[in-house]
């Protein structure tokens, strides 16, 4: 080793810590609406029982018969986030898509999107955390920014569980919940190192997937439930479970995260929510006393549109002027795997 040669013990110069901000966000629903009195006429159920198990009184559906794909939502959702953040598609270094529908196993969304919107070769590649995907990607993104490797990320939220819906009675349970939609937003570094994540968690709990899971062989039915080959393809959900599941860790995720944070909840202008049931939302407002206007509740007009549903709520805020610049917020999903994770940001 020559003098000039760093030693082991020679501290390396650590390069200036960077902050991530999230420069724009868009969002694009199908125009296809899927009332409840549209599912009156298609399964025995009604608008009362849907609303008042659920919150929900309308959803989205991709026509599949006019050639409507997943990928032209992400592709639009993108494009609207790119122009409010005022970037050219070529600024951006990476795409990444948070979905459990893509049109096809390969190619990955994200490839395609990159493709469409001209982000040139910007890296692209999906991510699959069901209803917890945008968070999960919104904690992967940012460290990759401030890890210093990359500077500029889009990431979609984007899934069109209509495709895996039953709409008959067999599948009542599921198909009054699910909505299609993707948003967007572009995550950015940032001179200004307080700007970013102050707290976030990722969790999964494999043993708990036979709660909501889309069979597609004999072998994919749970111990005690009959193959069927009519199931295929179709969401199938434990919807009691899921509640308890959800109802439990949404609320243990927000003190978990608050805690690591060290901050209370009267501490956050926001909460953005995973729009699963209304029910779902509001326990974990009265749990920790959280203002009405401080947990966005939109799952009245769009179900639960799993990776969408996030960014959905965030686009919604940002344009209504509710979340900007200095808010602290607090993002939390759950769902399918299990999965659970949160995202705690000083914007
Ligand atoms: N309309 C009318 N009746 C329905 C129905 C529908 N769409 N779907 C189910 N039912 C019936 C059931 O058949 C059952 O009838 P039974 O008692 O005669 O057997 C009864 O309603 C109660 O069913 P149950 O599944 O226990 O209802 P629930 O109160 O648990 O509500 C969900 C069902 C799905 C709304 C609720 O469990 C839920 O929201 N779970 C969480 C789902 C979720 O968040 N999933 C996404 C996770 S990311």
């Amino acid at each position: 080793m020559t003098d000039t040669q760093p030693s082991r013990h020679t501290p390396l110069p650590q390069p200036a810590r960077l902050g991530v901000r999230i420069a724009g966000t868009g969002s694009c629903l199908p125009d296809g609406k899927l009332t409840n009195a549209d599912l009156e006429k298609m399964m025995e159920t009604t608008d009362e029982w849907i609303v008042q198990r659920t919150g929900i009184r309308e959803r989205r559906r991709l026509n599949r018969d006019r050639g409507e794909t997943l990928d032209d939502l992400c592709v639009e959702s993108l494009r609207r986030a790119l122009a409010a953040a005022r970037m050219d598609p070529s600024e951006l270094d990476l795409v990444i898509v948070a979905t459990m529908t893509p049109e096809m196993p390969c190619p990955a969304t994200a490839c395609t999107v990159a493709h469409r919107v001209g982000a040139g070769t910007a890296g692209g590649f999906d991510l699959n955390a069901a209803c917890s995907g945008f968070v999960f990607g919104l904690n992967t993104a940012h460290e990759l920014i401030r890890g210093g490797g990359y500077r500029s990320i889009a990431l979609v939220g984007a899934d069109a569980l209509s495709r895996h819906m039953d709409y008959s009675n067999a599948g009542r349970g599921t198909a009054i919940i699910f909505g299609d939609a993707a948003a967007a937003a572009i995550l950015r570094a940032t001179d200004d190192p307080s700007k970013g994540i102050l707290a976030h968690a990722m969790h999964s709990n494999g043993a708990g997937w036979k709660d909501i899971y889309v069979p597609q062989q004999p072998f994919h039915f749970p111990e005690g439930i009959a193959c069927d080959p009519q199931k295929y393809d179709k969401v199938q959900m434990n919807g009691a479970a899921v509640f308890k599941f959800a109802v439990g860790t949404f609320s243990d995720l927000i003190q978990q995260t608050l805690d690591k944070a060290g901050l209370a909840a009267s501490e956050i202008d926001m909460f953005v929510c995973h729009q699963s049931n209304s029910r779902i939302l509001t326990a974990a407002r009265d749990r920790f006393g959280i203002p009405e206007d401080r947990l966005y509740v939109n799952i009245d007009r769009f179900g639960n549109t799993v990776g969408a549903s996030v960014p959905l709520c965030l686009d919604e805020l940002v344009r209504q002027g509710k979340v900007r610049e200095g808010h602290r917020v607090m993002f939390v999903a759950f769902g399918g795997g299990l999965t659970w994770g949160s995202s705690l940001w000083q914007l």
